[in-house]
């Protein structure tokens, strides 16, 4: 899909991986809108590219539908979603002060599944209304984050772990579901990149997880993401498919 002069939305565009795809489309053309809950940094992000910032917690029904709709009314009907709203927490399933507070749990499981599930049900109602672009009938492309963890889901990530898992498991179901309006569904499961979720983690972990990386051997950046949305929209035939993107990366126990 050509992009260029049609409105995008980055649910959890504000930072890292969702903003540096925030600015490939941008320069790809594209009219992009980030939804991200956090306004302060969503602004300086949709500033630097020319784009608008919107208010939107990706869990909120209502919330998520009014974000929405005023993306559509600046720009169109979104031709392009792509899913980097989300948290990574860690937490024991048995800690030290007992077991894991099923509430922490929940809340992954919310943010993570249940806001992406709703940005793709809402934006896909919209791209289903669209004109269709070419002759194959494309209308759009979703595209979500899962994440190697989803695999390979180490100590203190069954939470997230089970969460990217539900966001691959999604990918079929719904690029078969979407097939008939045109909208194809891609999932990316990431290894480790830079960015602030993984900044937060201290020093060492950060040069442990390079290690473990064969090839190349550092972190990903959030350009090397963002270049691989592009190759989504750019190539048809990629479906109902989730993608690793590691560089050989398979987490250990942990
Ligand atoms: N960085 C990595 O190595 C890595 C690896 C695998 C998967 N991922 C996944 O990629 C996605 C993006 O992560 P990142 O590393 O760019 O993190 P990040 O913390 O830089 O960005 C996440 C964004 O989501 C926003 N957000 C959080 N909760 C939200 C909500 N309820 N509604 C709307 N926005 C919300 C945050 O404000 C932030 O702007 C996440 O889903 C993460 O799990 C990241």
């Amino acid at each position: 899909m050509d992009i260029s002069g049609h409105a995008a939305i980055i649910a959890g565009g504000a930072s890292g991986l969702g903003a540096a795809t925030a600015r490939a489309l941008t320069e790809a053309g594209g009219r992009v809108a980030v939804l991200d809950v956090n306004m302060e940094i969503a602004r300086e992000t949709a500033a630097s590219i020319d784009g608008i910032a919107i208010e939107c917690d990706v869990t909120n029904a209502e919330g998520a539908d009014a974000a929405i709709r005023q993306a559509v009314e600046a720009h169109g009907a979104p031709r392009v979603l792509v899913n980097c709203a989300g948290i990574g927490p860690a937490e024991r399933i048995l800690g030290r002060e007992g077991p894991q507070p099923l509430e922490n749990y929940a809340r992954c499981i919310n943010i993570n599944v249940v806001g992406t599930f709703n940005m793709l049900r809402l934006v896909s109602e919209h791209m289903s209304k669209a004109d269709t672009l070419d002759a194959d009938g494309e209308r759009g492309v979703i595209v979500n984050t899962s994440s190697v963890a989803a695999d390979d889901g180490q100590l203190g990530q069954a939470a997230y772990a089970s969460s990217k898992g539900a966001i691959a498991s999604l990918t079929l179901p719904a690029a078969r579901e979407l097939a008939r309006y045109g909208i194809r569904v891609m999932a990316i499961a990431p290894g480790v990149f830079e960015t602030p979720m993984l900044r937060g983690l201290p020093q060492p972990a950060q040069a442990s997880l390079e290690q473990a990386t064969p090839f190349p051997s550092r972190l990903g950046t959030p350009e090397e993401y963002a270049n691989f949305v592009m190759c989504i929209l750019g190539n048809k035939m990629l479906n109902g498919e989730v993608v690793r993107l590691d560089g050989a990366l398979r987490l250990a126990h942990g």
